[in-house]
């Protein structure tokens, strides 16, 4: 039978004639096409590697879990943490030179507008002596940078500094301390005593 030519005309009911022509190839080609899709989609999702939505949704879960508990790394009270251990941790990054040079490239990018090149202070406490609002330990530091203080101007650096070069201002803000600048700023906070 030729493909191509058309039926004569089968069935005329009230006068509307109704022909019965093949279908178009460019519209059984979607529709088996479909089909094959379907078959595969199907095996793919139900027996095959591909992950479902729910699978999809745990993996994000686990990444943020894990990038969390990095972050926690540098910030205090982070979930299962001992700060004793982390303060430790960011002292022995604070003695490599390396890492107080990146730490004051950190710094003067990003810090000294605020709290002066020197660590003087300004529109931000003095850096360099005894008094600190929120505590002069590593950890503290390093928890008061990362997330900021939001109603007093201080931004949260948490999301814009990498892990290291957060360690690295830390180090960098502890070795200005009695480094006593021109033009410091008055003390603000409770005096403490380093170790
Ligand atoms: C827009 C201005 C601004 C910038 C930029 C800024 N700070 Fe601050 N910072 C502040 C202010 C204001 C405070 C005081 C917060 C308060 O009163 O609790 C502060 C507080 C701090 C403290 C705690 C001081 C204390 O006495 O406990 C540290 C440490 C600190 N900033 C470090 C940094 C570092 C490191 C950077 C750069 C990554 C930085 N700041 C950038 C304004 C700024």
């Amino acid at each position: 039978m030729d493909r191509d030519k058309k039926n004569e005309e089968i069935h005329v009911y009230d006068g509307i004639v109704e022909h019965d022509n093949f279908l178009p190839r460019w519209w059984l080609a979607i529709l088996y096409g479909s089909i094959a899709f379907a078959f595969g989609y199907f095996m793919h999702y139900t027996f095959g590697p591909g992950a479902t939505i729910q699978e999809q949704y745990d993996t994000a879960v686990r990444e943020y879990e894990v990038a969390k508990a990095q972050a926690a790394v540098v910030t205090a009270g982070g979930p299962g943490s001992d700060p004793a251990a982390r303060e430790q941790m960011l002292l022995a990054w604070a003695k490599d030179a390396g890492h107080r040079s990146q730490g004051k490239a950190v710094y003067e990018g990003k810090c000294a507008v605020c709290h002066g090149s020197l660590g003087q202070g300004g529109i931000g406490p003095n850096l360099t002596d005894d008094y600190w609002i929120h505590g002069s330990r590593h950890i503290e530091m390093a928890q008061v940078i990362s997330e900021g203080v939001g109603d007093k101007g201080m931004p949260p650096w948490g999301a814009l500094l990498k892990d290291d070069e957060l360690k690295s201002v830390v180090a960098h803000v502890r070795s200005l301390h009695g480094t006593n600048p021109p033009g410091s700023k008055a003390p603000q906070g409770e005096k403490v005593t380093f170790e």
